[in-house]
């Protein structure tokens, strides 16, 4: 037994972690190209072909609409913007419910908001930690419009059944797919099962352009209407619309060539941005999954998981050490993790205090909802008491590198008599 880096030990990783190398020459010449061009942004808010973004933005829509098989790809300047615009694009309204989980970045819960929606928080999956359809279900009115799914960490939610389950009842289903750029569910890339998918293009992701922000759709309409939200579509209705394209109001959440051409050769190396992801994670399950009261992220039947995180879950009463030592036993050793993810939406004071826009608390006006814990029991206990989270996205780690993370886990867990006797001392 060697003595933990806690407690006065050797660390099992000593050095800074080189971070993950995500930009090259190839990324470095194409925007060299846009910056020769002189042409930073190819839009015009107004009609004509200018309307539709520059060369770079166009070749980056019509690959990815090639590669994600879909339609219709509209670029946006984030996945935030995204959400934003699918929201106005379905014709979301006052007091209009959207089913999403409490336990995913806050811009999922906001873009409802923006057109005073409602959002109503359904549970997750204590497995793949997405929306569970049980709670979709429980949460159905009247009011609602929507069904808002994450593909949390990179796993697909349960978007073969959310989308019958929006079919049955004349529901949208919309896919938050920021963390996840090419996980699938029986084949189907998570993004394209519901009427919008929504991708991130953010620094964070497995491929990325600064910012920047992909919708994805096979409904000429909903495209149409994206696009229009996406650039001052109210200049340009009268004369570009085919059908009903007013009830919108336009925005500028155009990407700029810049982004375009950096995301352009990011998405021609897709396939080993994600690999890369999934094989650390890969090395990490593989290498602890036998460790009592850890158990290493599930991967549901016929599901690809991108591992944007890697999230164990942690039982304090089987492994005798509260999750808060031994993370910080873990952090000693090198291995770079959080506990915990973000606390439930439903904490926010937006929500709690029900005000979101003016001083008289719309859109909740419109709504009896209200936001106490105890609303999703399974994101309150994954939050407060198990969630391990590690960032795949963040490193470049090789097969040593991994081997490292690995045994500083397993150091820890080998020593948790010790640690826990320290730490009662
Ligand atoms: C689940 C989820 N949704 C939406 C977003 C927002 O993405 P962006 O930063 O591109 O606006 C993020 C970003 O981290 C996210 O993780």
């Amino acid at each position: 037994m060697s003595k933990l880096a806690l407690l006065g030990g050797k660390p099992v990783i000593a050095k800074p972690l080189p971070p993950y190398p995500s930009m090259g020459k190839a990324e470095e010449e194409a925007v060299r190209e846009v910056v020769r061009s002189g042409v930073l942004s190819g839009f015009y808010g107004s009609p004509g072909p200018e309307f539709m973004g520059g060369p770079k933005v166009k070749t980056l829509e019509a690959a990815w609409a090639k590669r994600y098989g879909v339609g219709h790809a509209v670029t946006v300047n984030s996945a935030t913007s995204g959400l934003v615009a699918a929201m106005g694009a379905i014709g979301l309204g006052p007091g209009d419910e959207v089913i999403l989980p409490p336990w995913t970045m806050s811009a999922t819960a906001m873009a409802p908001l923006a057109y005073g929606g409602i959002p109503v928080f359904a549970d997750v999956e204590d497995q793949t930690f997405c929306i569970d359809p049980e709670s979709v279900i429980a949460n159905i009115t009247l009011k609602t419009r929507a069904i808002l799914a994450v593909n949390l960490f990179g796993h697909p939610a349960a978007l073969k059944r959310l989308r019958k389950l929006a079919d049955d009842r004349g529901l949208y289903l919309i896919e938050d797919s920021a963390q996840a750029p090419f996980a699938s569910e029986d084949g189907r890339r998570a993004g394209t099962v519901g009427h919008i998918g929504v991708y991130s293009l953010n620094f964070h992701k497995h491929i990325h352009s600064g910012e920047g922000g992909v919708c994805v759709t096979d409904d000429a309409k909903l495209a149409d209407r994206l696009r229009m939200i996406r650039n001052h579509g109210e200049n340009s209705a009268a004369e570009m619309a085919k059908g009903d394209l007013t009830n919108l109001v336009g925005f500028n959440l155009r990407m700029t060539e810049l982004s375009a051409a950096v995301a352009l050769v990011q998405l021609a190396n897709i396939d080993a941005h994600v690999a890369r992801r999934e094989k650390l994670a890969k090395a990490l399950s593989d290498g602890t999954r036998d460790l009592a009261g850890w158990t290493v992220p599930a991967e549901r039947h016929g599901c690809r998981h991108n591992y944007y995180a890697w999230l164990v879950r942690f039982d304090a009463d089987v492994v005798g050490v509260s999750r808060e030592l031994f993370s910080k036993a873990l952090a000693a050793e090198g291995f770079p993790h959080f506990i915990g993810y973000v606390a439930p939406l439903y904490r926010l004071p937006v929500f709690r205090q029900r005000k979101a826009i003016g001083r008289d608390g719309f859109p909740f006006t419109l709504s009896d909802r209200t936001y106490e814990d105890g609303l999703c029991p399974v994101s309150e206990r994954l939050h407060e008491r198990e969630a391990v989270l590690f960032e795949p996205c963040a490193f470049d780690a090789d097969d040593a590198l991994a081997d490292k993370f690995v045994a500083a886990i397993r150091k820890v867990h080998e020593n948790r008599k010790q640690l826990n006797a320290a730490g009662k001392a």
